[in-house]
């Protein structure tokens, strides 16, 4: 099959664009630097920024399929690549005829997302690192799925947790919505996307995956996801790392963002603490064979 991957230089793109070449695919590359991938057999580079519709649609035209492993990191400023990018790609695929749309987004997304067994995860890094330090980036993820929900397309949404990087595709587990773990792995995301263009069961559904047979050390996690991407990403994300409370500088991303969060992941959790209602353990749970 021929498909267009976006994101493709990050690294979930990465596997998802490695295991494509290698289940058989010709595979389109989309990135804003195609100088960062290596050439490869059935490999074709498009630059192409998603804000730009044009580049978009030259990326789309000639694919069975679209899948998407687009975005960034974690930050207070508005962030709109989410939805203003697949909205493109959106409507590149509908002038072009290409119906099979598989995109990433978060089990964050999905509010009776809870996993089992995860005290500390629900009521203090959830709310925190979620809802606070990620609020924006997750709210536009929200758009971009109202978006795709919307459309007219066969639409997969497919929801990870906290993303870990690990060489091989595991037993992972989907579920309908979102599935009840912690973790994923990149290669059992991009392996759960790839198997979504053979296999119809999440065509207008959002897909969880959670990786359980093999664990991240969440200390690593944390500094890779949070502070190693904003360090080694755009030279204006380091712009200011002040970790004084008071700095109120637009480029700080630093301390002082993470300080003034906590008040307002406090009251989040005790917001959450009243009146849930959800349930662990939910039907139409799947685990790969
Ligand atoms: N980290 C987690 O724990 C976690 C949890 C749940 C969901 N997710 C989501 O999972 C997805 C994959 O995450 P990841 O960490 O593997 O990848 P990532 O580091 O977020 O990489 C994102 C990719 O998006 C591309 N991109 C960003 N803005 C773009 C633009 N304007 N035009 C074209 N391309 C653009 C970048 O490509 P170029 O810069 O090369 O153009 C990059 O390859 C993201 O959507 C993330 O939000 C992450």
């Amino acid at each position: 099959m021929r498909i267009t991957v976006f994101g493709a230089t990050g690294p979930t793109g990465r596997q998802l664009t490695g295991q494509a070449l290698t289940a058989g695919h010709e595979v389109t590359a989309v990135t804003r630097r195609p100088e960062k991938l290596s050439p490869r057999a059935g490999l074709t580079m498009a630059r192409a920024d998603v804000t730009d519709p044009e580049a978009v649609e030259a990326a789309v035209a000639g694919s069975q399929a679209v899948l998407s492993a687009l975005g960034g990191p974690l930050t207070r400023r508005p962030v709109e690549v989410y939805s203003t990018g697949t909205g493109h790609i959106m409507a590149a695929m509908h002038r072009q005829g290409v119906k099979r749309l598989v995109v990433v987004s978060s089990s964050v997304t999905d509010p009776r997302w809870r996993p089992s067994n995860a005290f500390f995860f629900n009521h203090v890094l959830d709310p925190y690192v979620n809802r606070v330090l990620g609020r924006t980036v997750h709210e536009d993820m929200r758009r971009m799925e109202a978006a795709i929900r919307a459309g007219e397309l066969d639409w997969t949404i497919v929801r990870p947790c906290g993303l870990f990087d690990h060489p091989d595709v595991t037993g992972y587990v989907t579920e309908e919505d979102s599935a009840d773990g912690l973790f994923t792995a990149r290669s059992d995301l991009a392996a759960a996307m790839l198997a979504q263009l053979t296999d119809g069961s999440f065509v207008h559904k959002a897909m969880g995956v959670v990786t359980t047979q093999v664990r991240p050390s969440i200390a690593r996690l944390i500094w890779t996801e949070t502070t190693r991407k904003r360090l080694f990403r755009a030279p204006r994300m380091a712009e200011c790392l002040s970790w004084a409370p008071s700095c109120t500088s637009p480029r700080c991303d630093g301390g002082s963002f993470l300080v003034r969060g906590l008040p307002v992941a406090f009251k989040a959790t005790r917001r959450r603490g009243r009146g849930s209602s959800w349930s662990p353990r939910r039907p139409g749970s799947a685990r790969r064979p």
